[in-house]
Protein backbone atom coordinates (compact mmCIF):
# COMPACT_ATOMS: atom_id res chain seq x y z
CA UNK A 1 0.00 0.00 0.00
CA UNK A 2 1.62 3.51 -1.17
CA UNK A 3 2.59 5.58 1.86
CA UNK A 4 0.40 8.47 0.68
CA UNK A 5 -2.74 5.84 1.99
CA UNK A 6 -1.08 5.02 5.06
CA UNK A 7 -0.72 8.79 5.82
CA UNK A 8 -4.66 9.46 4.90
CA UNK A 9 -5.25 7.20 7.35
CA UNK A 10 -2.94 8.35 10.01
CA UNK A 11 -4.25 12.21 9.68
CA UNK A 12 -7.83 10.14 10.44
CA UNK A 13 -6.48 8.32 13.21
CA UNK A 14 -7.65 9.37 17.30
CA UNK A 15 -5.29 7.09 18.87
CA UNK A 16 -1.89 6.03 17.49
CA UNK A 17 0.70 3.46 18.98
CA UNK A 18 4.24 3.43 18.05
CA UNK A 19 5.65 -0.08 18.79
CA UNK A 20 9.80 0.12 18.27
CA UNK A 21 11.83 -2.42 18.24
CA UNK A 22 15.71 -2.68 17.67
CA UNK A 23 15.70 -1.73 14.10
CA UNK A 24 14.03 1.65 15.28
CA UNK A 25 17.38 2.39 16.62
CA UNK A 26 20.13 0.58 13.89
CA UNK A 27 20.04 3.63 12.09
CA UNK A 28 21.73 5.89 15.66
CA UNK A 29 24.64 2.81 15.21
CA UNK A 30 23.07 0.32 17.90
CA UNK A 31 23.24 -3.16 16.81
CA UNK A 32 19.87 -4.66 16.79
CA UNK A 33 19.87 -8.30 18.37
CA UNK A 34 19.38 -10.37 15.03
CA UNK A 35 22.67 -8.65 13.41
CA UNK A 36 25.81 -10.83 14.15
CA UNK A 37 27.38 -10.40 17.29
CA UNK A 38 31.53 -9.40 17.00
CA UNK A 39 34.58 -9.76 19.21
CA UNK A 40 34.52 -10.97 22.48
CA UNK A 41 30.80 -11.57 22.13
CA UNK A 42 31.14 -13.30 18.75
CA UNK A 43 30.64 -16.28 20.33
CA UNK A 44 27.77 -15.25 22.13
CA UNK A 45 24.20 -15.16 20.96
CA UNK A 46 22.39 -11.95 22.87
CA UNK A 47 19.69 -14.32 23.94
CA UNK A 48 22.43 -16.45 25.47
CA UNK A 49 23.66 -13.31 27.64
CA UNK A 50 20.77 -11.34 28.32
CA UNK A 51 19.99 -13.88 30.49
CA UNK A 52 20.57 -14.15 35.01
CA UNK A 53 22.16 -17.24 34.90
CA UNK A 54 24.76 -15.51 32.44
CA UNK A 55 25.05 -12.95 34.89
CA UNK A 56 25.46 -15.37 37.84
CA UNK A 57 27.90 -17.62 35.76
CA UNK A 58 30.16 -14.85 34.51
CA UNK A 59 29.09 -11.39 36.32
CA UNK A 60 32.26 -9.43 34.79
CA UNK A 61 30.98 -11.19 30.86
CA UNK A 62 27.51 -9.96 31.51
CA UNK A 63 28.24 -6.53 32.83
CA UNK A 64 30.92 -6.06 30.08
CA UNK A 65 28.49 -6.45 27.31
CA UNK A 66 25.52 -3.96 28.95
CA UNK A 67 28.57 -1.27 29.28
CA UNK A 68 29.13 -1.46 25.82
CA UNK A 69 25.75 -1.35 24.71
CA UNK A 70 25.20 1.30 27.46
CA UNK A 71 28.28 3.68 26.12
CA UNK A 72 27.31 3.11 22.75
CA UNK A 73 23.69 4.31 23.51
CA UNK A 74 25.30 7.20 24.80
CA UNK A 75 28.00 7.92 22.34
CA UNK A 76 24.81 8.06 19.52
CA UNK A 77 22.02 10.28 18.49
CA UNK A 78 18.59 10.13 18.28
CA UNK A 79 17.98 9.61 14.32
CA UNK A 80 14.90 10.82 12.16
CA UNK A 81 12.91 7.54 12.84
CA UNK A 82 12.74 8.84 16.51
CA UNK A 83 12.23 12.54 15.89
CA UNK A 84 9.32 11.81 13.46
CA UNK A 85 7.86 9.48 16.58
CA UNK A 86 8.19 12.77 19.02
CA UNK A 87 6.78 14.99 16.31
CA UNK A 88 3.87 12.61 15.94
CA UNK A 89 2.76 13.66 19.05
CA UNK A 90 2.02 17.01 17.95
CA UNK A 91 -0.32 15.88 14.98
CA UNK A 92 -2.09 13.15 16.41
CA UNK A 93 -4.73 13.65 19.48
CA UNK A 94 -3.52 10.57 21.67
CA UNK A 95 -0.09 9.25 20.38
CA UNK A 96 0.91 6.11 22.79
CA UNK A 97 5.01 5.42 22.71
CA UNK A 98 5.97 1.35 23.36
CA UNK A 99 9.48 0.45 23.05
CA UNK A 100 11.01 -3.07 23.40
CA UNK A 101 14.49 -0.98 23.14
CA UNK A 102 16.54 -0.08 26.20
CA UNK A 103 18.23 2.52 25.23
CA UNK A 104 16.91 6.04 26.03
CA UNK A 105 16.86 7.63 21.62
CA UNK A 106 12.83 8.00 21.89
CA UNK A 107 13.25 10.45 25.49
CA UNK A 108 16.11 12.28 23.65
CA UNK A 109 14.82 13.02 20.91
CA UNK A 110 11.34 14.20 22.64
CA UNK A 111 8.75 11.98 23.37
CA UNK A 112 7.31 11.45 26.58
CA UNK A 113 5.79 8.50 28.37
CA UNK A 114 7.45 6.06 26.89
CA UNK A 115 6.55 2.42 28.07
CA UNK A 116 10.15 0.79 28.01
CA UNK A 117 8.46 -3.20 28.02
CA UNK A 118 12.35 -4.51 28.62
CA UNK A 119 13.37 -2.28 31.06
CA UNK A 120 16.88 0.34 30.59
CA UNK A 121 20.27 0.59 30.23
CA UNK A 122 20.06 3.63 32.45
CA UNK A 123 18.62 1.80 35.53
CA UNK A 124 20.94 -0.65 37.08
CA UNK A 125 20.15 -2.06 40.24
CA UNK A 126 21.55 -4.24 42.75
CA UNK A 127 21.03 -8.47 41.97
CA UNK A 128 20.41 -8.85 45.43
CA UNK A 129 18.00 -6.30 47.50
CA UNK A 130 17.08 -5.10 44.21
CA UNK A 131 18.10 -1.40 44.90
CA UNK A 132 18.50 1.60 42.41
CA UNK A 133 21.92 2.16 41.70
CA UNK A 134 22.28 5.47 42.42
CA UNK A 135 26.41 6.17 41.66
CA UNK A 136 27.10 7.44 38.10
CA UNK A 137 29.00 4.93 36.32
CA UNK A 138 31.72 5.55 33.38
CA UNK A 139 30.80 7.12 30.19
CA UNK A 140 33.68 6.76 27.86
CA UNK A 141 33.46 4.31 25.24
CA UNK A 142 34.48 0.48 25.04
CA UNK A 143 36.64 -1.18 22.80
CA UNK A 144 34.41 -2.70 19.99
CA UNK A 145 35.99 -6.12 20.60
CA UNK A 146 34.56 -5.91 24.24
CA UNK A 147 36.23 -6.88 27.55
CA UNK A 148 34.90 -8.04 30.98
CA UNK A 149 33.90 -5.32 33.29
CA UNK A 150 33.50 -5.93 37.26
CA UNK A 151 30.40 -5.39 37.95
CA UNK A 152 30.20 -2.63 40.73
CA UNK A 153 28.85 -3.28 44.27
CA UNK A 154 25.48 -2.42 45.90
CA UNK A 155 26.09 0.97 48.35
CA UNK A 156 23.38 -1.12 50.57
CA UNK A 157 23.67 -4.60 50.79
CA UNK A 158 27.10 -4.97 48.91
CA UNK A 159 25.69 -7.52 46.15
CA UNK A 160 26.62 -7.06 42.55
CA UNK A 161 24.87 -4.22 40.34
CA UNK A 162 23.01 -5.63 37.45
CA UNK A 163 21.27 -4.16 34.26
CA UNK A 164 18.00 -2.63 34.90
CA UNK A 165 17.04 -5.16 31.98
CA UNK A 166 14.13 -7.62 31.55
CA UNK A 167 16.02 -10.49 30.80
CA UNK A 168 14.86 -13.75 28.76
CA UNK A 169 12.28 -15.74 31.15
CA UNK A 170 11.86 -12.51 33.48
CA UNK A 171 8.38 -11.38 33.81
CA UNK A 172 7.66 -8.42 32.67
CA UNK A 173 6.89 -5.31 34.17
CA UNK A 174 3.38 -5.26 35.34
CA UNK A 175 2.95 -1.45 34.69
CA UNK A 176 4.28 -1.18 31.54
CA UNK A 177 2.70 -4.26 29.98
CA UNK A 178 -0.81 -3.44 31.43
CA UNK A 179 -0.45 0.20 30.19
CA UNK A 180 0.67 -1.58 26.54
CA UNK A 181 -1.80 -3.72 26.17
CA UNK A 182 -4.37 -1.45 27.06
CA UNK A 183 -3.40 0.97 24.56
CA UNK A 184 -2.72 -1.30 21.85
CA UNK A 185 -6.67 -2.66 22.81
CA UNK A 186 -7.76 1.03 22.66
CA UNK A 187 -5.75 2.50 19.51
CA UNK A 188 -7.18 2.94 15.92
CA UNK A 189 -4.21 3.13 14.34
CA UNK A 190 -0.42 0.60 15.63
CA UNK A 191 2.90 1.62 13.62
CA UNK A 192 5.12 -1.29 14.11
CA UNK A 193 9.01 0.03 13.77
CA UNK A 194 11.69 -1.96 13.16
CA UNK A 195 11.01 -5.22 15.12
CA UNK A 196 10.99 -9.17 14.30
CA UNK A 197 8.43 -9.91 16.09
CA UNK A 198 9.76 -13.19 17.55
CA UNK A 199 9.77 -12.35 21.07
CA UNK A 200 7.07 -12.83 23.42
CA UNK A 201 4.63 -11.34 25.33
CA UNK A 202 5.58 -7.89 23.10
CA UNK A 203 4.68 -9.86 19.86
CA UNK A 204 1.28 -10.01 20.83
CA UNK A 205 0.65 -6.00 20.82
CA UNK A 206 0.02 -6.15 16.94
CA UNK A 207 -2.22 -8.86 17.33
CA UNK A 208 -4.01 -6.89 20.09
CA UNK A 209 -4.76 -4.04 17.73
CA UNK A 210 -5.87 -5.77 14.79
CA UNK A 211 -8.77 -7.90 17.03
CA UNK A 212 -9.69 -4.18 17.81
CA UNK A 213 -10.06 -3.38 14.32
CA UNK A 214 -6.82 -0.90 14.04
CA UNK A 215 -5.27 -0.27 11.28
CA UNK A 216 -1.72 -2.47 11.95
CA UNK A 217 1.16 -0.73 9.59
CA UNK A 218 4.92 -2.58 9.81
CA UNK A 219 7.98 -0.79 8.56
CA UNK A 220 10.62 -2.46 8.58
CA UNK A 221 13.27 -3.12 5.45
CA UNK A 222 12.86 -6.82 5.15
CA UNK A 223 9.39 -7.66 4.11
CA UNK A 224 7.75 -10.61 6.08
CA UNK A 225 4.41 -12.32 6.16
CA UNK A 226 1.63 -10.06 7.21
CA UNK A 227 -2.19 -11.04 7.43
CA UNK A 228 -5.00 -9.49 5.14
CA UNK A 229 -5.54 -6.55 7.62
CA UNK A 230 -2.26 -5.91 8.31
CA UNK A 231 -0.63 -3.11 5.73
CA UNK A 232 4.00 -2.94 5.11
CA UNK A 233 5.59 -0.58 4.56
CA UNK A 234 9.38 -1.75 3.30
CA UNK A 235 12.11 0.33 3.86
CA UNK A 236 14.42 1.82 7.12
CA UNK A 237 12.64 3.65 9.80
CA UNK A 238 14.38 6.62 9.36
CA UNK A 239 13.50 7.48 5.59
CA UNK A 240 10.43 5.48 5.90
CA UNK A 241 8.89 7.51 9.14
CA UNK A 242 10.31 10.67 7.36
CA UNK A 243 7.69 10.33 4.54
CA UNK A 244 5.09 8.89 6.35
CA UNK A 245 4.93 11.87 9.12
CA UNK A 246 5.84 14.44 6.12
CA UNK A 247 2.73 12.89 3.68
CA UNK A 248 0.43 12.79 6.28
CA UNK A 249 0.89 16.85 8.38
CA UNK A 250 3.67 18.77 7.06
N1 LIG B 1 14.85 0.20 10.06
C1 LIG B 1 13.81 -0.60 10.41
N2 LIG B 1 13.95 -1.90 10.75
C2 LIG B 1 15.20 -2.40 10.72
C3 LIG B 1 16.34 -1.63 10.37
C4 LIG B 1 16.13 -0.28 10.03
N3 LIG B 1 17.14 0.52 9.67
N4 LIG B 1 17.45 -2.43 10.43
C5 LIG B 1 17.00 -3.66 10.83
N5 LIG B 1 15.66 -3.64 10.98
C6 LIG B 1 14.77 -4.71 11.40
C7 LIG B 1 15.28 -6.10 11.12
O1 LIG B 1 14.87 -6.51 9.82
C8 LIG B 1 14.54 -6.90 12.20
O2 LIG B 1 13.28 -7.35 11.74
O3 LIG B 1 14.67 -4.61 12.80
C9 LIG B 1 14.32 -5.88 13.32
C10 LIG B 1 15.19 -6.12 14.53
O4 LIG B 1 14.81 -7.35 15.06
P1 LIG B 1 15.50 -7.86 16.41
O5 LIG B 1 16.97 -7.70 16.32
O6 LIG B 1 14.88 -9.21 16.68
O7 LIG B 1 15.04 -6.83 17.51
P2 LIG B 1 13.65 -6.77 18.26
O8 LIG B 1 12.53 -7.17 17.37
O9 LIG B 1 13.58 -5.45 18.91
O10 LIG B 1 13.88 -7.88 19.40
C11 LIG B 1 12.89 -7.95 20.41
O11 LIG B 1 14.30 -9.45 21.61
O12 LIG B 1 16.49 -9.87 22.13
C12 LIG B 1 15.27 -9.44 22.65
O13 LIG B 1 14.85 -7.99 24.46
C13 LIG B 1 15.39 -8.05 23.17
O14 LIG B 1 13.90 -6.19 22.90
C14 LIG B 1 14.54 -7.23 22.21
C15 LIG B 1 13.55 -8.27 21.70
Amino acid sequence: MPITTIAELLQKAKHVVVFTGAGASAESGIPTFRDALTGLWENFDASKLATAEAFHADPSLCWGWYEWRRRKVIQAQPNEAHRAIAQLANHVPKLTVITQNVDDLHERAGSSAVIHLHGSLHSPRCVDCGAAHQSPLPSEPLPEAGIRIEPPRCTRCNGYVRPGVIWFGEMLADEAWTNAMAAAKECDFFLSIGTSGVVYPAAELPFAALANHAKVVHINPVRFAISRQDFFIQGTAASSMKSLVEEAFL
